[in-house]
């Protein structure tokens, strides 16, 4: 099944592995640049049936580090739609675009520099549900307030135009690994009164009224969310939540969910072993009709393949695998090897 083609809404994908969002704190002014060419042209290169950017920020507040992709303005446009084209030219796959705000994650040092650490100079003024620290060691994040609100959803839906503009065929909104959309589903992270906090109505929603705003203004798109199936904090977002949750976006008709965890602090309960996320999605497969992509060390194929015969999930996305070992698709089966590579897998 891993490598038999499945339909994503208008598009027929050529197996059932995605290339996941990685970030490459490469870029300078949020601009793509040779070091993202030469990646992702590798990554488009693996077989995969679609290639996710990494998480591209919706604004410069809502960077990660100072040298994350960001998506705001036409000159960044100018410079998506030459990559995205240059990638299209090599292979005419889905491409998307991972698109998030950092909330009180953001400001942080380039993890290869120092892991998990708030930025000390050239820091930046972060903003979240609530004035909660992500804990004792980051900076105290500043409240959003409801014209803050309404203009993070401007810049997603301002962001996902720009996307489609660019010649991206899909936009994925970044809803996890505690960024700003997971901050505001988490209780442990949004303790406001207004309509946007509190029950888990309100929590849900500033992400359920972004993919509403992007649903009616990039029709043809395929809409996709990186959900947490569970923070695995005590108080946290459990998995009834989350299918609560997924319930919603399929009404809103979203294409997919991609089910990860963790990331609400940055120590949690979650154990990184094969298959980490794959119970979540199995759960949430069982009680939803949406399409489930999931991630986290799905390192062998004979793995992907056991959970996609198992129904766990429909879809496997794989990040590090796809970088360390770029042959996987190639030596599982030769159609996936350009022509132009054939003999050198005789
Ligand atoms: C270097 C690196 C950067 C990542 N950046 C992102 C990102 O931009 N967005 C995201 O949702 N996940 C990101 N992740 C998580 C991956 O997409 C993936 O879910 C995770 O690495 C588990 O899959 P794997 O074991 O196949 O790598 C990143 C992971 C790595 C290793």
């Amino acid at each position: 099944m891993i490598l038999k083609k499945f339909k994503l809404k208008n598009r027929y994908l050529s197996n059932r592995i995605i290339a996941s969002p990685m970030c490459q704190y490469s870029a300078v002014n949020g601009l793509p640049n040779e070091w993202h060419y030469m990646h992702y042209t590798k990554l488009i290169s693996t077989g995969v049936s679609m290639l996710i950017f990494e998480s591209t920020a919706i604004n410069s507040n809502g960077r990660i580090t100072h040298k994350d992709l960001v998506l705001s303005n036409n000159k960044q446009l100018n410079s998506f739609k030459k990559i995205v084209n240059h990638l299209k030219s090599l292979k005419n796959i889905p491409i998307g675009i991972q698109l998030s705000h950092s909330g009180r994650k953001g400001s942080s040092e380039i993890p290869w520099i120092k892991h998990n650490t708030p930025l000390r100079k050239k820091k930046w003024i972060t903003y979240a549900p609530s004035s909660i620290k992500r804990d004792k060691k980051w900076p105290l994040p500043k409240k959003l307030s409801l014209k803050g609100i309404k203009n993070i959803k401007k810049d997603f839906i301002n962001s996902a135009i720009l996307s489609k503009k660019a010649g991206f065929d899909c936009v994925e909104v970044h809803m996890a690994h505690g960024y700003l959309l997971h901050q505001f589903l988490s209780p442990v992270a949004n303790k406001r009164n207004d309509s946007y906090g509190g029950n888990l109505k309100n929590r849900m929603n500033l992400p359920l009224q972004i993919i509403k705003g992007i649903k009616s203004r990039c029709k043809g798109m395929i809409i996709g969310a990186r959900i947490t199936g569970s923070d695995r904090v005590k108080g946290g977002i459990e998995i009834d939540e989350s299918i609560k949750l997924i319930k919603e976006l399929e009404k809103l008709k979203i294409d997919y969910v991609c089910v990860s965890s963790g990331g609400i602090y940055p120590i949690t309960d979650l154990k990184i072993k094969k298959g980490y996320n794959v119970d979540l999605a199995e759960r949430i497969k069982k009680s939803t009709k949406i399409n489930i992509r999931v991630s986290g060390k799905i390192e062998d194929l004979n793995y992907g393949k056991k959970i996609i015969n198992k129904k766990k999930t429909d879809l496997v996305a794989i990040g590090r695998s796809l970088i360390s070992n770029p042959n996987l698709i190639y030596n599982e089966d030769s159609k996936f090897i350009p022509k132009q590579y054939l003999r050198a897998f005789k």
